[in-house]
């Protein structure tokens, strides 16, 4: 078996086979296979796409590239959730406690921001004293002791997938579904999950832009999930404008805490119980009520002794950026688009997303919204709040929002969104 000749099959348009898979991933995770061969051989892929048998032997074998997890030794059913990646979603947060209040295990193993969406490890940070590395024996004990643990994933974990996503993001091969699929999917399965419930996301601050893509990536990680032995479902969930009304690591924080208080804005609490509901189903604890845990102060309890678990400080003061600047409505009326991609856009430039994985992100910075889709404004009344610690960067983040931001005549018709488009599994 040599590189060259598995990197010919698929340039040329043929199916990779079972052996070829298995050996290709191997020998790359082992470095005999160069990164320039597997950059090659995932560009083919891009362009000339996997059928499903190879999408599964795709992701057998990055499973096997490293270890499983194993939850079996805990008395509660497992359930975690994977999001494809947004602007402002905070998601991770309220809904770990939420889930772990209401009787499942919850082993969130999550990751760091790149390009324009955020990362729940990033956000966490920003909390005094927490601490996103855990060995497995302290995951272990957090998810005993609390229910709900969110942490970085070990580097034991799917290594194929690891080298394997880090050259994808520098040759432009991020956005294909089966390579998607399979990297989602060999991190959660070899996590040892019993129930996985996936949201994927559509709309400009997605990878996915459109339903129909977003149906085959949710469909290919259902199988993928179901085949394994994991009960899978999916919620496609819009992506078209920011989730809730912060984008940006501590101002994100903020508001989790606010839904987890009982506030926050609908579409956050609404998403969040939506998925809330549908891990418990698929953990078998159908008759709980995540509503009434939000509600009773069971979730914030639960989140607050996760925070200490991991040595952090949940009364402690968020950081704040050092500086503030105001974007106004240019005219009276409704406004009528608020661009997620152009949102996540800005708050990275402001700092709060990376260029590369070793760069750091500032905890304050990001951006506050004060009005969304579908609301009446006033001209001159504040839209939006800019934070960072490197006010030379304003004018940049400003340029990203160029375009970002519409306003209609006060009668323009305005048909609000659901949050949740479509359910499949
Ligand atoms: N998240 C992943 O883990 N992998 C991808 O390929 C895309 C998003």
């Amino acid at each position: 078996m040599d590189a060259i000749s598995v990197i010919r099959t698929k340039r040329d348009r043929g199916e990779l086979t079972p052996e070829q898979i298995d050996w290709v991933i191997d020998a790359y995770t082992r470095g005999e296979v160069a990164h320039e061969q597997m950059s090659s051989l995932a560009m083919a892929i891009f362009l000339n796409g996997m059928n499903r048998q190879e999408i599964a032997r795709w992701t057998a074998a990055m499973i096997a590239s490293g270890e499983r997890m194993d939850f079996s030794s805990l008395a509660r059913p497992t359930a975690d959730k994977h999001s494809t990646g947004g602007v402002g979603d905070k998601i991770t947060l309220p809904l770990a406690p939420l889930v772990a209040a209401c009787g499942a295990a919850v082993p969130q193993l999550s990751g760091r921001g790149l390009g324009h969406t955020g990362g729940t490890l990033d956000k966490l940070e920003s909390i005094p004293g927490w601490r996103a590395t855990l060995s497995n024996d302290e995951m272990l004990d957090v998810l005993r002791t609390v229910g709900s643990v969110i942490c970085a994933a070990g580097d034991g974990l799917a290594p194929a997938d690891k080298k394997l996503y880090a050259l994808r993001d520098v040759t432009g091969t991020v956005e294909s579904i089966p390579l998607i699929a399979s990297s989602i999917m060999s991190k959660k399965i070899a996590e040892g999950t019993g129930s996985l419930v996936l949201d994927v996301k559509v709309g400009s601050g997605a990878f996915m832009k459109n339903l129909d893509d977003a149906r085959e990536l949710a469909s290919t990680m259902v199988g993928l999930g179901t085949d394994h032995g994991v009960r899978t479902v999916a919620l496609l969930t819009d992506m078209a404008t920011p989730l809730g009304r912060t984008a940006g690591n501590a101002l994100e924080v903020r508001e989790s805490v606010e839904v987890l208080a009982g506030g926050g804005p609908s579409d956050v609490v609404d998403l969040t119980l939506a998925l809330a509901r549908e891990m418990l189903d698929a953990a078998g604890l159908k008759d709980a009520d995540p509503a009434k845990a939000l509600a009773d102060g069971s979730a914030m309890d639960h989140w607050r002794r996760m925070i200490t678990a991991q040595g952090g400080d949940p009364d402690a003061a968020l950081p704040v950026a050092r500086e503030q600047h105001t974007v106004t409505a240019s005219a009276s009326g409704v406004l009528t688009s608020l661009d997620a991609y152009a949102v996540g856009l800005a708050a990275w430039r402001l700092g709060a997303g990376r260029a590369r994985k070793e760069d750091p992100v500032q905890a304050g910075a990001g951006i506050e919204l004060h009005a969304k889709p579908g609301d009446q404004v006033t001209a001159g009344q504040p839209l939006l709040t800019l934070h960072t610690d490197t006010p030379e960067k304003f004018d940049y983040a400003l340029a990203a929002l160029d375009g970002g931001v519409e306003i209609g005549a006060s009668d323009t018709p305005f048909e609000a969104q659901p949050v949740v488009l479509e359910r499949i599994g």
